[in-house]
């Protein structure tokens, strides 16, 4: 059970401050967004970059943009542990994950709500990583979609017919109050970004949410 906390919510201004206030995260999730795949704009591969000195944890690097092909490489590159691009972005995604893994990081790939995870259940192998969103990608501080849950158990049981050890990662409204729904469907690493970054003791509430989530799970 991994907690990778979104910067998304924090300080953008003091991002080096603000990820040395999630120390108990497993990896750092950054939420890059090119005002096209969504109708919003935060960081790219400079603020990465940058960002890489200011901690050890490492990155899960989202990429919420048009040409993930083209620019996801770059990620792995730049020392992403993880980078997830788009299915619905992607021209070549089977090319795509190769390549991130070529380079070095895990390949994720992220599903829209409104994106169904059977036409892709062949890639399952070439994955380390499936993220399902569970609201519609763009902004923080979004409500939790419920119905979402029947596709986040559909993902774990392809999962489990393909033997494959992916990751099932889920993105949008997690908190205190969704995490355990998430992690009976068969979620195993929790992006939350307003959850962690609106409270008191964001690093507190990092080891709040995984205890929630391994008693979930157990
Ligand atoms: C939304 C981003 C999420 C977002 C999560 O498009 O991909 O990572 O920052 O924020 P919360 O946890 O507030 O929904
Ligand atoms: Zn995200």
């Amino acid at each position: 059970m991994q907690i990778t906390p979104s910067i998304l919510n924090a300080d953008l201004a003091n991002l080096g401050a603000e990820v040395r206030r999630i120390g108990s995260a497993d990896m750092v999730h950054i939420d890059v967004m090119d005002n096209h795949f969504v109708p919003n704009l935060t960081l790219g591969l400079p603020v990465v970059e940058s960002l890489r000195s200011h901690t050890d944890l490492p990155f899960d690097a989202h990429l919420m943009i048009e040409d993930p092909d083209r620019w996801a490489p770059a990620y792995a590159e730049a020392g992403c542990a993880s980078v997830t691009f788009h299915v619905e972005a992607a021209k070549a995604p089977v090319r795509l994950a190769r390549e991130i893994r070529k380079q070095g990081a895990r390949a994720s790939m992220a599903l829209k709500p409104a994106t169904p995870i059977e036409p892709y259940e062949d890639l399952l192998a070439e994955l380390d990583m499936v993220l399902i969103m569970t609201v519609e990608p763009g902004f923080g501080g979004q409500k939790f979609l419920d119905m979402c849950l029947p596709k986040i158990r559909r993902t774990r049981a392809l999962m489990q017919r393909h033997g494959v050890e992916t990751w099932l990662q889920v993105d949008g409204g997690v908190s205190l109050e969704t995490i355990e729904r998430c992690a009976e469907a068969g979620a195993d690493v929790f992006v939350a970004g307003s959850a962690v970054y609106s409270a008191a003791d964001p690093d507190a509430m990092v080891n709040e949410l995984r205890a929630k989530a391994e008693a979930a799970r157990a």
